[in-house]
């Protein structure tokens, strides 16, 4: 797991350079505003306020949220690609139970739930309900919708991914005729994706309106075809490059086809945000060296992903604008970045971010992850605690929107401590879970308070900032 997070922060460079390779060769980025949207908000620029978009205050029913994903938490995957990766040795530990979330949901949400949270990111895994092409297993769909229904009757929003880097593992396997699905290399997934996707909007669409059709198509792209170190392990920018366009095209098709079964619902894909590499002078002003290299790279895998006008189809293909934010680093820093848990963890550039993502898009933001790591349960090395990195986070996220910037939600990353795809080591979770521990126990850390009280208050109470100041070291 450490190598391949050190190769994470070595290739988001180059996995920006391929995307923007791409981009240029095939898109031409959509020019005006569609109806409904909002002008773009200028970098720390205040914009006239917009209906349902409150200035400088938490919007009401803004969405405090936790993020888990299937093959993190649910336990007993033997049928997704990622289950079949670990079996075949290429993991450090095997997945096992992880927090044995499939059967024990209810938990979870009420953890949620008492921390005052109006929201719940999990996925549904494809691989649960088609383990066979073209098989659909009832007993999945029903827990499914028993998941969908307990996280509603609980007061939790489900926002819900469809896709988060687990898929079936026929997929990599199934050959029919001369063709077949070597994953997302072969355009045929991206039709199968589209199948899945509006079954799951048909199903479930009367009770879910957030949809998050890929998790982090970029990481997918980066660790899965640039570096080798998530299935299926290859290190080859072609099939890189032929796996951007499908999964773009797979957005572009699951987006149509929720919207086709239900016109409500709101879609989107989140990405790993970058804007240190991509944009660095908004993250760090002044740093006048990297200017033009981050003007060269600037959101051309973003505007890729917009997706409509690479494929001929329309227009942009988001309702809003998803994105993880963990870190941002200076080159200098990129041997920290080696390990989740020396992730360089800088509030700021969370507002640098959101700023970027409203003005180039014009659509209101969800954070859909935003978490931090410990090695094991140990202290961090630099002095952050979960309660002051949850704090100071989201007082960024609170300063964005006092300059204007449209954001529905804040999801953090994770509930739980959970299966950090090959590893238990890395730690995320608002509540600690010993992976050992025969009965699994949710234990609270800190932060959990801390983010009770925000989720209570609509808003960051400056005391709990003093309460839980940021470390002195900055880095
Ligand atoms: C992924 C999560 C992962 C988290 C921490 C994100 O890139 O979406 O699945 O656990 O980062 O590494």
């Amino acid at each position: 797991m450490t190598d391949r997070l050190r190769t994470r922060c070595l290739v988001a460079l180059a996995a920006q350079a391929c995307f923007l390779l791409l981009s240029q060769a095939c898109t031409q980025r959509p020019s005006g505003l569609l109806p409904g949207q909002q002008q773009p908000v200028q970098p720390g620029e205040p914009k006239q306020e917009q209906p349902g978009i409150s200035r400088g205050r938490f919007p009401q029913g803004f969405l405090w949220g936790v993020a888990t994903a299937g093959h993190q938490v649910e336990g007993h995957d033997k049928v997704s690609n990622w289950a079949a990766w670990a079996e075949a040795g290429r993991t450090t530990a095997l997945p096992g139970r992880a927090t044995d979330s499939w059967n024990r949901y209810a938990e979870d949400f009420d953890l949620a739930r008492g921390m005052g949270l109006n929201a719940f990111r999990f996925s549904l895994e494809w691989a649960r309900i088609e383990p066979r092409p073209g098989v659909l297993d009832g007993a999945a769909i029903e827990r499914y919708r028993a998941m969908i229904r307990a996280a509603k009757a609980k007061g939790l929003e489900p926002v819900v991914t469809l896709h988060h880097f687990a898929y079936p593992a026929w997929l990599d396997t199934y050959k029919q005729g001369t063709g077949g699905y070597p994953g997302w290399e072969d355009l045929h997934t991206a039709a199968a994706f589209e199948q899945f996707a509006r079954f799951a909007a048909r199903e479930f669409g009367r009770d879910v309106r957030y949809w998050i059709t890929l998790n982090e198509p970029n990481t997918q792209v980066i660790l899965g075809y640039l570096t080798g170190v998530f299935p299926p392990g290859k290190v080859n920018p072609g099939a890189a490059a032929a796996v951007t366009r499908h999964l773009t095209l797979g957005h572009v098709l699951a987006y149509d086809a929720i919207h086709e079964e239900d016109p409500d619902a709101l879609v989107s894909t989140n990405f790993f945000d970058l804007t240190h590499v991509s944009d660095p002078a908004a993250v760090f002003p002044g740093d006048s060296s990297r200017e033009m290299l981050g003007q060269l790279l600037s959101w051309q895998g973003l505007d890729l992903m917009l997706g409509g006008a690479v494929l001929g189809r329309g227009s942009r293909k988001l309702d809003y604008m998803a994105f993880d934010y963990y870190y941002a680093w200076r080159w200098t820093e990129v041997q920290r970045m080696a390990r989740q848990w020396e992730w360089a963890l800088r509030p700021e550039g969370l507002l640098s971010a959101m700023k970027v993502h409203a003005s180039r898009t014009g659509l209101p933001l969800l954070i859909a992850e935003n978490g931090m790591a410990t090695d094991d349960g140990k202290p961090r090395a630099d002095g952050w605690t979960r309660e002051a990195f949850l704090v100071h986070h989201v007082d960024q996220v609170r300063r964005a929107i006092a300059e204007g910037v449209p954001c529905l939600g804040y999801i953090h990353w994770s509930l739980l401590d959970n299966y950090e795809w090959g590893s238990y080591r890395p730690r995320f979770g608002l509540y600690e879970v010993d992976p050992r521990d025969p009965l699994l126990r949710r234990k609270a850390t800190a932060a959990v308070e801390a983010y009770k009280a925000i989720a209570t208050a609509n808003d960051v109470p400056p005391a709990l900032l003093e309460q839980h100041p940021r470390p002195s070291t900055r880095p």
